[in-house]
Protein backbone atom coordinates (compact mmCIF):
# COMPACT_ATOMS: atom_id res chain seq x y z
CA UNK A 1 0.00 0.00 0.00
CA UNK A 2 1.56 3.23 -0.70
CA UNK A 3 2.34 5.49 2.20
CA UNK A 4 0.39 8.87 1.38
CA UNK A 5 2.11 10.88 4.28
CA UNK A 6 3.88 13.99 3.44
CA UNK A 7 7.25 15.99 4.43
CA UNK A 8 7.79 18.97 3.10
CA UNK A 9 11.56 20.21 3.34
CA UNK A 10 11.97 23.99 2.18
CA UNK A 11 15.02 25.48 1.06
CA UNK A 12 15.81 28.88 2.16
CA UNK A 13 19.94 28.85 2.14
CA UNK A 14 20.48 30.87 -0.50
CA UNK A 15 21.71 34.77 0.72
CA UNK A 16 19.52 36.26 -2.20
CA UNK A 17 22.84 38.39 -3.28
CA UNK A 18 20.76 40.29 -5.55
CA UNK A 19 18.16 41.41 -3.19
CA UNK A 20 21.18 43.45 -2.07
CA UNK A 21 19.63 43.54 1.07
CA UNK A 22 20.98 43.10 4.87
CA UNK A 23 17.91 41.19 5.52
CA UNK A 24 17.83 37.20 4.27
CA UNK A 25 16.38 37.09 1.32
CA UNK A 26 12.62 35.38 2.12
CA UNK A 27 12.37 37.48 5.32
CA UNK A 28 11.43 40.06 2.60
CA UNK A 29 7.59 40.47 3.33
CA UNK A 30 4.93 40.11 0.38
CA UNK A 31 1.28 41.47 1.38
CA UNK A 32 2.58 42.86 4.94
CA UNK A 33 4.15 39.47 6.39
CA UNK A 34 7.71 37.59 5.38
CA UNK A 35 7.69 35.23 2.10
CA UNK A 36 8.13 32.25 3.68
CA UNK A 37 4.98 32.60 5.60
CA UNK A 38 2.95 32.69 3.20
CA UNK A 39 4.40 29.56 1.89
CA UNK A 40 4.76 27.68 4.59
CA UNK A 41 0.74 28.40 5.50
CA UNK A 42 0.20 26.93 1.92
CA UNK A 43 2.53 24.01 3.35
CA UNK A 44 0.65 23.43 6.49
CA UNK A 45 -3.17 23.07 4.87
CA UNK A 46 -1.94 19.97 3.50
CA UNK A 47 -1.35 18.58 7.11
CA UNK A 48 2.03 17.28 6.48
CA UNK A 49 3.59 14.59 8.93
CA UNK A 50 7.00 16.69 9.11
CA UNK A 51 8.37 20.09 7.83
CA UNK A 52 11.39 21.51 7.84
CA UNK A 53 13.69 24.70 6.78
CA UNK A 54 16.93 24.38 5.56
CA UNK A 55 18.41 28.00 6.52
CA UNK A 56 22.08 29.28 5.74
CA UNK A 57 24.59 30.09 8.60
CA UNK A 58 23.65 33.56 10.81
CA UNK A 59 19.86 33.31 9.53
CA UNK A 60 18.21 33.79 13.06
CA UNK A 61 15.95 36.08 11.95
CA UNK A 62 14.24 33.29 9.96
CA UNK A 63 14.67 30.50 12.45
CA UNK A 64 12.69 32.73 14.60
CA UNK A 65 10.20 33.68 11.68
CA UNK A 66 9.08 30.27 11.20
CA UNK A 67 9.14 28.59 14.61
CA UNK A 68 7.57 26.02 15.69
CA UNK A 69 8.76 24.47 11.89
CA UNK A 70 12.47 23.49 12.66
CA UNK A 71 15.43 24.40 11.07
CA UNK A 72 18.41 22.74 9.71
CA UNK A 73 21.43 24.60 8.79
CA UNK A 74 23.46 24.17 5.81
CA UNK A 75 26.66 25.43 6.23
CA UNK A 76 28.24 25.41 3.59
CA UNK A 77 25.77 26.28 0.30
CA UNK A 78 26.69 23.50 -1.93
CA UNK A 79 23.59 22.87 -4.16
CA UNK A 80 20.14 22.27 -4.03
CA UNK A 81 21.02 18.15 -3.34
CA UNK A 82 22.98 19.05 -0.67
CA UNK A 83 20.69 21.22 0.63
CA UNK A 84 17.99 18.69 0.86
CA UNK A 85 20.76 16.17 2.37
CA UNK A 86 20.94 18.52 5.48
CA UNK A 87 17.09 17.43 6.51
CA UNK A 88 18.10 13.80 6.09
CA UNK A 89 18.09 13.62 10.06
CA UNK A 90 14.08 14.72 10.24
CA UNK A 91 13.51 12.19 7.27
CA UNK A 92 14.91 9.25 8.63
CA UNK A 93 12.52 6.27 8.31
CA UNK A 94 10.25 9.08 6.31
CA UNK A 95 8.61 6.44 3.28
CA UNK A 96 5.65 8.85 1.99
CA UNK A 97 6.14 11.95 -0.22
CA UNK A 98 8.76 14.06 0.64
CA UNK A 99 7.99 17.62 -1.26
CA UNK A 100 10.71 20.05 -1.74
CA UNK A 101 9.72 23.86 -2.05
CA UNK A 102 11.89 26.71 -2.44
CA UNK A 103 11.17 29.91 -0.19
CA UNK A 104 11.82 32.27 -2.71
CA UNK A 105 8.78 30.81 -4.59
CA UNK A 106 5.79 31.82 -1.96
CA UNK A 107 3.14 32.18 -4.49
CA UNK A 108 1.81 28.34 -5.51
CA UNK A 109 -1.22 27.62 -4.95
CA UNK A 110 -2.38 24.10 -2.41
CA UNK A 111 -4.25 23.65 -5.94
CA UNK A 112 -1.42 22.77 -7.77
CA UNK A 113 0.05 21.13 -4.23
CA UNK A 114 -2.51 18.61 -4.64
CA UNK A 115 -1.92 17.94 -8.30
CA UNK A 116 1.73 17.26 -7.52
CA UNK A 117 0.79 14.72 -4.80
CA UNK A 118 -2.29 13.35 -6.81
CA UNK A 119 0.45 12.54 -9.70
CA UNK A 120 2.62 10.75 -6.66
CA UNK A 121 -0.33 8.42 -5.97
CA UNK A 122 -0.54 6.86 -9.60
CA UNK A 123 0.73 3.18 -10.28
CA UNK A 124 3.39 2.31 -10.44
CA UNK A 125 4.28 4.88 -7.67
CA UNK A 126 6.60 7.69 -9.39
CA UNK A 127 10.14 7.93 -8.07
CA UNK A 128 10.08 11.50 -8.61
CA UNK A 129 7.38 13.83 -9.74
CA UNK A 130 8.22 17.60 -10.93
CA UNK A 131 6.36 20.75 -11.22
CA UNK A 132 6.83 22.05 -14.69
CA UNK A 133 6.06 25.34 -16.04
CA UNK A 134 6.41 27.59 -19.08
CA UNK A 135 7.79 30.85 -18.56
CA UNK A 136 7.09 33.54 -20.81
CA UNK A 137 11.13 33.57 -20.61
CA UNK A 138 12.81 30.74 -19.73
CA UNK A 139 16.28 31.96 -19.50
CA UNK A 140 18.27 29.84 -17.38
CA UNK A 141 16.29 28.07 -15.57
CA UNK A 142 16.62 23.84 -16.07
CA UNK A 143 14.83 22.32 -18.91
CA UNK A 144 12.32 19.33 -18.58
CA UNK A 145 13.00 16.06 -20.99
CA UNK A 146 10.14 14.50 -21.60
CA UNK A 147 9.06 11.27 -23.58
CA UNK A 148 5.82 9.62 -23.64
CA UNK A 149 6.74 7.45 -20.42
CA UNK A 150 6.67 10.77 -18.76
CA UNK A 151 9.97 12.89 -17.52
CA UNK A 152 13.11 11.50 -18.48
CA UNK A 153 15.92 13.97 -16.76
CA UNK A 154 15.93 17.66 -15.76
CA UNK A 155 18.92 19.61 -17.59
CA UNK A 156 20.13 22.32 -16.05
CA UNK A 157 20.79 25.77 -18.25
CA UNK A 158 24.70 25.70 -18.00
CA UNK A 159 24.83 22.18 -19.24
CA UNK A 160 22.22 21.80 -21.35
CA UNK A 161 22.29 21.24 -25.23
CA UNK A 162 21.11 24.16 -28.07
CA UNK A 163 18.61 21.60 -28.43
CA UNK A 164 17.41 21.35 -24.53
CA UNK A 165 17.57 24.83 -23.89
CA UNK A 166 15.09 25.30 -26.81
CA UNK A 167 12.53 22.96 -24.55
CA UNK A 168 9.60 25.30 -23.09
CA UNK A 169 8.96 23.60 -20.39
CA UNK A 170 10.81 24.20 -17.32
CA UNK A 171 11.48 22.97 -13.77
CA UNK A 172 9.71 25.34 -11.51
CA UNK A 173 12.17 23.86 -8.77
CA UNK A 174 9.04 22.18 -6.63
CA UNK A 175 9.36 18.27 -6.96
CA UNK A 176 7.93 15.54 -4.95
CA UNK A 177 9.85 12.72 -4.01
CA UNK A 178 9.41 9.15 -3.00
CA UNK A 179 10.79 8.56 0.76
CA UNK A 180 11.83 5.74 0.09
CA UNK A 181 14.32 6.17 -2.28
CA UNK A 182 15.54 9.56 -1.49
CA UNK A 183 18.76 9.47 0.46
CA UNK A 184 19.64 6.71 -1.98
CA UNK A 185 19.20 9.11 -4.62
CA UNK A 186 21.04 12.22 -3.19
CA UNK A 187 23.78 9.81 -2.23
CA UNK A 188 24.67 9.32 -5.96
CA UNK A 189 24.21 12.59 -7.14
CA UNK A 190 27.60 14.48 -7.63
CA UNK A 191 29.18 17.67 -8.29
CA UNK A 192 30.68 17.00 -11.49
CA UNK A 193 29.26 19.59 -13.49
CA UNK A 194 29.25 23.48 -14.68
CA UNK A 195 28.69 24.52 -11.40
CA UNK A 196 30.76 22.60 -9.07
CA UNK A 197 27.27 22.10 -7.19
CA UNK A 198 25.05 18.79 -6.23
CA UNK A 199 21.81 19.33 -8.18
CA UNK A 200 18.99 17.91 -6.62
CA UNK A 201 17.99 17.92 -10.52
CA UNK A 202 20.25 15.17 -11.00
CA UNK A 203 17.82 12.37 -8.96
CA UNK A 204 15.62 12.69 -11.97
CA UNK A 205 17.99 10.64 -14.32
CA UNK A 206 19.16 8.60 -11.69
CA UNK A 207 16.30 7.35 -11.02
CA UNK A 208 14.71 6.95 -14.80
CA UNK A 209 18.27 4.91 -15.03
CA UNK A 210 16.98 2.93 -12.16
CA UNK A 211 14.25 2.02 -14.36
CA UNK A 212 11.58 3.84 -12.21
CA UNK A 213 8.40 6.11 -13.75
CA UNK A 214 9.41 9.79 -13.08
CA UNK A 215 6.51 12.83 -14.37
CA UNK A 216 5.97 16.16 -14.37
CA UNK A 217 2.46 18.38 -13.77
CA UNK A 218 2.46 21.85 -14.99
CA UNK A 219 1.75 25.05 -13.01
CA UNK A 220 0.93 28.87 -14.08
CA UNK A 221 3.91 30.83 -14.35
CA UNK A 222 2.45 33.56 -12.05
CA UNK A 223 2.28 31.35 -9.14
CA UNK A 224 5.98 29.70 -9.88
CA UNK A 225 7.74 33.04 -10.16
CA UNK A 226 11.16 32.77 -7.93
CA UNK A 227 12.05 35.68 -6.07
CA UNK A 228 15.64 36.69 -6.51
CA UNK A 229 15.67 40.90 -7.12
CA UNK A 230 13.42 43.71 -5.96
CA UNK A 231 11.79 43.59 -8.96
CA UNK A 232 10.96 40.52 -8.92
CA UNK A 233 9.59 40.97 -5.55
CA UNK A 234 7.66 44.26 -6.97
CA UNK A 235 6.06 41.75 -9.54
CA UNK A 236 5.55 39.11 -6.60
CA UNK A 237 3.45 41.82 -4.51
CA UNK A 238 1.21 42.64 -7.65
CA UNK A 239 0.45 38.88 -7.67
CA UNK A 240 -0.10 38.37 -3.82
CA UNK A 241 -2.24 41.89 -3.89
CA UNK A 242 -4.66 40.73 -7.05
CA UNK A 243 -5.44 37.97 -4.77
CA UNK A 244 -6.10 39.61 -2.07
CA UNK A 245 -8.36 41.87 -3.94
CA UNK A 246 -10.24 39.20 -5.25
CA UNK A 247 -10.64 37.43 -2.41
CA UNK A 248 -12.35 40.58 -0.64
CA UNK A 249 -14.54 41.08 -3.69
CA UNK A 250 -15.04 37.17 -3.37
CA UNK A 251 -16.14 37.36 0.16
CA UNK A 252 -18.67 40.47 -0.83
CA UNK A 253 -16.78 43.71 -0.62
CA UNK A 254 -17.07 46.30 -2.97
CA UNK A 255 -13.81 47.80 -4.41
CA UNK A 256 -14.26 50.93 -6.40
CA UNK A 257 -11.04 50.64 -7.86
CA UNK A 258 -9.39 47.50 -7.02
CA UNK A 259 -6.15 48.27 -8.23
CA UNK A 260 -5.34 51.15 -6.09
CA UNK A 261 -6.23 49.48 -2.34
CA UNK A 262 -3.78 47.55 -0.73
CA UNK A 263 -4.18 44.41 1.36
CA UNK A 264 -2.66 42.68 3.71
CA UNK A 265 -2.41 38.96 3.99
CA UNK A 266 -4.59 39.06 7.42
CA UNK A 267 -7.47 41.69 5.81
CA UNK A 268 -10.76 40.72 6.72
CA UNK A 269 -13.71 42.48 5.45
CA UNK A 270 -17.43 41.56 5.43
CA UNK A 271 -19.89 41.95 3.09
CA UNK A 272 -21.51 44.92 1.94
CA UNK A 273 -18.29 46.43 2.46
CA UNK A 274 -17.50 49.53 0.70
CA UNK A 275 -13.71 50.65 0.01
CA UNK A 276 -13.33 53.73 -2.20
CA UNK A 277 -9.90 53.93 -3.99
CA UNK A 278 -6.85 54.67 -2.65
CA UNK A 279 -7.41 52.67 0.97
CA UNK A 280 -4.60 50.94 2.31
CA UNK A 281 -4.77 48.14 5.18
CA UNK A 282 -2.20 46.97 6.88
CA UNK A 283 -1.59 44.06 8.65
CA UNK A 284 -4.16 43.00 11.71
CA UNK A 285 -7.07 45.49 10.13
CA UNK A 286 -10.90 43.59 10.54
CA UNK A 287 -13.73 45.29 9.25
CA UNK A 288 -17.44 44.47 9.99
CA UNK A 289 -20.58 44.21 7.26
CA UNK A 290 -21.79 47.42 5.70
CA UNK A 291 -18.85 49.79 6.30
CA UNK A 292 -17.88 52.34 3.81
CA UNK A 293 -14.06 53.28 3.87
CA UNK A 294 -13.69 56.33 1.87
CA UNK A 295 -10.87 57.13 -0.44
CA UNK A 296 -7.27 57.58 0.59
CA UNK A 297 -7.40 55.94 3.91
CA UNK A 298 -4.73 53.93 5.94
CA UNK A 299 -5.63 51.47 8.74
CA UNK A 300 -3.26 49.61 10.82
CA UNK A 301 -4.29 47.15 13.43
CA UNK A 302 -7.76 48.69 13.64
CA UNK A 303 -10.94 46.83 13.83
CA UNK A 304 -14.33 48.77 12.58
CA UNK A 305 -17.32 47.21 13.31
CA UNK A 306 -20.25 47.29 11.17
CA UNK A 307 -21.89 50.10 9.54
CA UNK A 308 -19.49 52.36 10.42
CA UNK A 309 -17.62 55.08 8.14
CA UNK A 310 -14.29 55.84 7.72
CA UNK A 311 -12.69 58.58 5.88
CA UNK A 312 -12.26 60.00 3.23
CA UNK A 313 -8.23 60.72 4.60
CA UNK A 314 -8.55 58.99 7.84
CA UNK A 315 -6.24 57.16 9.96
CA UNK A 316 -6.89 54.24 11.95
CA UNK A 317 -4.16 52.87 13.45
CA UNK A 318 -3.24 50.26 16.43
CA UNK A 319 -5.64 49.37 18.63
CA UNK A 320 -8.28 51.53 17.22
CA UNK A 321 -11.70 49.91 18.06
CA UNK A 322 -13.89 51.71 16.20
CA UNK A 323 -18.02 50.72 17.25
CA UNK A 324 -20.83 50.34 15.50
CA UNK A 325 -22.31 52.96 13.11
CA UNK A 326 -19.05 55.25 14.44
CA UNK A 327 -17.60 57.90 11.66
CA UNK A 328 -14.29 59.08 11.58
CA UNK A 329 -14.44 61.68 9.30
CA UNK A 330 -10.93 63.51 7.08
CA UNK A 331 -7.77 64.15 8.75
CA UNK A 332 -8.77 61.79 11.90
CA UNK A 333 -6.03 59.95 13.50
CA UNK A 334 -7.09 57.48 15.77
CA UNK A 335 -4.83 55.59 17.91
CA UNK A 336 -5.37 52.68 21.05
CA UNK A 337 -8.45 54.15 21.22
CA UNK A 338 -12.47 52.69 21.23
CA UNK A 339 -15.06 54.45 19.49
CA UNK A 340 -18.84 53.69 21.02
CA UNK A 341 -21.82 52.42 18.90
CA UNK A 342 -22.70 55.82 16.88
CA UNK A 343 -19.70 58.00 18.29
CA UNK A 344 -18.43 61.09 15.66
CA UNK A 345 -15.12 62.39 15.03
CA UNK A 346 -15.54 64.28 11.40
CA UNK A 347 -12.88 66.88 11.52
CA UNK A 348 -8.89 67.16 12.05
CA UNK A 349 -8.25 65.42 14.87
CA UNK A 350 -6.00 63.50 17.19
CA UNK A 351 -7.51 60.77 19.55
CA UNK A 352 -5.48 58.31 21.29
CA UNK A 353 -5.19 56.40 24.61
CA UNK A 354 -8.75 57.31 24.87
CA UNK A 355 -12.29 55.92 25.19
CA UNK A 356 -15.16 57.23 23.84
CA UNK A 357 -18.46 56.50 24.89
CA UNK A 358 -21.68 55.94 22.46
CA UNK A 359 -22.95 58.52 20.76
CA UNK A 360 -20.75 61.32 21.68
CA UNK A 361 -19.74 64.04 19.45
CA UNK A 362 -16.12 65.03 19.20
CA UNK A 363 -15.50 68.61 17.13
CA UNK A 364 -13.47 69.34 14.51
CA UNK A 365 -10.01 70.16 16.03
CA UNK A 366 -9.61 68.38 19.10
CA UNK A 367 -6.80 66.91 20.71
CA UNK A 368 -6.16 64.09 23.36
CA UNK A 369 -2.96 65.33 24.64
CA UNK A 370 -1.69 62.16 25.87
CA UNK A 371 2.09 62.31 26.01
CA UNK A 372 3.99 64.93 28.27
CA UNK A 373 7.40 63.73 26.85
CA UNK A 374 7.65 60.66 28.94
CA UNK A 375 4.40 58.78 29.72
CA UNK A 376 1.31 58.28 27.77
CA UNK A 377 -2.29 59.18 29.72
CA UNK A 378 -5.83 57.88 29.27
CA UNK A 379 -8.59 60.08 28.17
CA UNK A 380 -12.73 58.77 29.18
CA UNK A 381 -15.06 60.81 27.48
CA UNK A 382 -18.42 59.50 28.75
CA UNK A 383 -21.36 58.29 26.16
CA UNK A 384 -23.31 61.02 24.32
CA UNK A 385 -20.94 64.04 25.28
CA UNK A 386 -20.22 66.53 23.39
CA UNK A 387 -16.63 68.01 23.23
CA UNK A 388 -16.23 71.19 21.18
CA UNK A 389 -14.44 72.45 18.08
CA UNK A 390 -10.81 72.53 19.00
CA UNK A 391 -10.24 71.42 22.68
CA UNK A 392 -6.95 70.17 24.02
CA UNK A 393 -7.83 67.14 26.56
CA UNK A 394 -4.77 66.74 29.23
CA UNK A 395 -4.66 63.46 29.87
CA UNK A 396 -4.98 61.83 32.34
CA UNK A 397 -8.55 63.25 32.25
CA UNK A 398 -12.38 61.78 32.66
CA UNK A 399 -15.69 63.88 31.05
CA UNK A 400 -18.64 62.63 32.38
CA UNK A 401 -21.63 61.65 30.26
CA UNK A 402 -23.29 63.98 28.85
CA UNK A 403 -21.06 66.52 29.59
CA UNK A 404 -20.46 69.61 27.14
CA UNK A 405 -17.21 71.26 26.90
CA UNK A 406 -17.08 74.91 25.27
CA UNK A 407 -14.90 75.47 22.05
CA UNK A 408 -11.42 76.24 22.05
CA UNK A 409 -10.95 74.73 25.80
CA UNK A 410 -8.25 73.35 27.80
CA UNK A 411 -9.37 70.86 29.82
CA UNK A 412 -6.71 69.54 32.58
CA UNK A 413 -9.33 68.91 35.19
CA UNK A 414 -12.39 65.88 35.31
CA UNK A 415 -15.72 67.16 34.10
CA UNK A 416 -18.68 65.82 36.08
CA UNK A 417 -21.74 63.99 33.92
CA UNK A 418 -23.93 66.40 32.46
CA UNK A 419 -21.82 69.17 33.10
CA UNK A 420 -20.66 72.50 31.04
CA UNK A 421 -16.80 73.18 30.96
CA UNK A 422 -15.19 76.06 29.55
CA UNK A 423 -11.83 76.82 30.35
CA UNK A 424 -10.53 79.55 27.43
CA UNK A 425 -9.93 83.07 27.75
CA UNK A 426 -12.87 85.75 29.05
CA UNK A 427 -14.34 87.61 25.75
CA UNK A 428 -14.11 91.20 26.31
CA UNK A 429 -15.59 93.68 24.10
CA UNK A 430 -14.30 97.90 23.74
CA UNK A 431 -17.13 99.51 21.62
CA UNK A 432 -15.71 101.83 19.16
CA UNK A 433 -12.26 100.81 19.84
CA UNK A 434 -11.29 99.41 16.71
CA UNK A 435 -12.53 102.88 14.84
CA UNK A 436 -10.45 104.86 17.14
CA UNK A 437 -7.35 102.94 16.62
CA UNK A 438 -8.03 102.98 12.95
CA UNK A 439 -7.91 106.74 12.77
CA UNK A 440 -4.70 106.96 14.68
CA UNK A 441 -2.90 104.66 13.10
CA UNK A 442 -3.91 106.59 9.73
CA UNK A 443 -2.86 109.91 11.51
CA UNK A 444 0.32 108.42 12.24
CA UNK A 445 1.32 107.38 9.27
CA UNK A 446 0.91 110.41 7.26
CA UNK A 447 2.70 112.11 9.36
CA UNK A 448 0.58 114.26 11.38
CA UNK A 449 -0.78 115.91 8.05
CA UNK A 450 -4.43 115.95 7.41
CA UNK A 451 -6.04 113.90 4.50
C1 LIG B 1 17.16 25.79 -9.48
C2 LIG B 1 17.07 24.48 -10.26
C3 LIG B 1 16.58 24.78 -11.67
C4 LIG B 1 15.24 25.49 -11.61
C5 LIG B 1 15.33 26.75 -10.73
C6 LIG B 1 13.95 27.31 -10.50
C7 LIG B 1 18.80 23.03 -9.36
C8 LIG B 1 20.15 22.46 -9.56
N1 LIG B 1 18.38 23.86 -10.30
O1 LIG B 1 18.14 26.58 -10.11
O2 LIG B 1 16.43 23.58 -12.40
O3 LIG B 1 14.81 25.84 -12.92
O4 LIG B 1 15.90 26.45 -9.44
O5 LIG B 1 14.03 28.52 -9.78
O6 LIG B 1 18.15 22.71 -8.40
N2 LIG B 1 19.42 26.63 -2.05
C9 LIG B 1 19.83 26.19 -0.82
N3 LIG B 1 21.07 25.69 -0.69
C10 LIG B 1 21.93 25.56 -1.76
C11 LIG B 1 21.49 26.02 -3.01
C12 LIG B 1 20.22 26.53 -3.14
O7 LIG B 1 19.10 26.27 0.16
O8 LIG B 1 23.05 25.10 -1.56
C13 LIG B 1 18.08 27.18 -2.17
C14 LIG B 1 18.05 28.64 -2.51
O9 LIG B 1 17.98 29.44 -1.35
C15 LIG B 1 16.78 28.77 -3.33
C16 LIG B 1 16.67 27.42 -4.01
O10 LIG B 1 17.44 26.53 -3.25
O11 LIG B 1 15.64 28.96 -2.52
C17 LIG B 1 17.14 27.43 -5.46
O12 LIG B 1 18.49 27.75 -5.51
P1 LIG B 1 19.12 28.56 -6.72
O13 LIG B 1 20.56 28.66 -6.55
O14 LIG B 1 18.35 29.82 -6.91
O15 LIG B 1 18.81 27.56 -7.94
P2 LIG B 1 18.80 27.91 -9.46
O16 LIG B 1 20.17 28.00 -9.96
O17 LIG B 1 17.89 29.07 -9.68
CA1 LIG C 1 16.73 30.77 -8.32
Amino acid sequence: MVNNQIAVIVLAAGLGTRMKSSHPKVMHPLAGRPMILHLLDTVSALAPERVAVVVGPGMAAVEQAVAPIPTVVQADRLGTGHAVRQAAGLLAGFEGTVLVLYGDTPLITGDTLGRILAAMRQAPRPAVVVLGFRPDDPGEYGRLVTGPEGLRAIVEFKEASADQRAIGLCNSGVMAVDGTRLADLLGRVTNANAKGEYYLTDIVGLACADGAACGFVEGAADELLGINSRAELAVAEAVAQDRLRARAMAEGATLLDPSTVYFSWDTRLGRDVTVAPHVVFEPGVTVGDGVEIRAFSHLAGASVAAGAQIGPFARLRPGAVIGDGAHVGNFVEIKKSQLGAGAKVNHLTYVGDASIGAGANIGAGTITCNYDGFVKSATEIGAGAFIGSNTSLVAPVKVGDGAVIGAGSVITKDVAPGALAVARGTQMELPGWADRFRARKLAEKNGGKKD
